[in-house]
């Protein structure tokens, strides 16, 4: 269970996550991805390729935003356990159903961290010699990067801090929350 103080603060057991970017902001913030990558893309069909779980709800208004024809696939990786740090392992639990050979690979992500996952999926697309390969994230942590690894399209630079909602989870809760909440670390109640 999780109480909602002031409409404001979310009390977690004895961790306190406060707002960090809300519905409006994010989903102006998506708009505008929607149209660079509608515009980048002019005369293709890209393939958007979901990392699940965390990029179901980005990916969807995502592409509510994409003006031209497209098609969407998912992965599903594991790396967090449910813990608030990475595992420092990847693991593929879903494999992809479309063939990206010649094709236009846009692969959404919720949130890069280390750039493991990314580097992982990137190794795993490469061989099958897609015609491109770009990566679209809601958010990155640019401090904790600590792979090489290029992101195309940037909801948002964050501090390497742990956050949840729209998508991200906690121990597979809270994905549901319509803003992204932080952890605060100033022990603030
Ligand atoms: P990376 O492989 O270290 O880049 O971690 C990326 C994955 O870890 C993301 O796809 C998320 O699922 C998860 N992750 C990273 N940071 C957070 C966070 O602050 N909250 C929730 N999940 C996170
Ligand atoms: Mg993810």
């Amino acid at each position: 269970m999780h109480e909602l103080k002031n409409k404001e603060k979310l009390i977690i057991g004895s961790d306190t996550f406060v707002p960090m970017l809300n519905e409006e902001v994010l989903q102006n913030r998506i708009r505008e991805l929607g149209e660079i990558i509608s515009n980048d893309y002019k005369d293709k069909v890209p393939v958007f390729i979901g990392v699940l779980n965390g990029a179901f709800l980005f990916l969807s208004d995502l592409i509510k935003n994409i003006s031209i024809d497209c098609e969407v696939d998912f992965f599903k990786l594991s790396s967090y356990g449910d813990e608030k740090i990475s595992s420092g392992k990847v693991k593929l639990l879903k494999e992809l159903n479309c063939d990206v050979t010649g094709r236009d690979i846009i692969i959404v992500e919720d949130i890069v961290d280390s750039g493991l996952s990314m580097k992982y999926i990137e190794e795993l697309i490469a061989p099958h010699k897609p015609n491109s390969m770009r990566i679209a994230s809601l958010l990155i942590k640019p401090n904790s990067l600590r792979y090489n690894i290029k992101i195309d399209y940037i909801g948002f630079q964050i501090e390497s801090k742990f956050v949840i909602g729209y998508g991200l989870d906690y121990a597979q809760k809270y994905r549901n929350l319509r803003s992204i909440y932080v952890l605060s670390e100033d022990g603030e109640k």
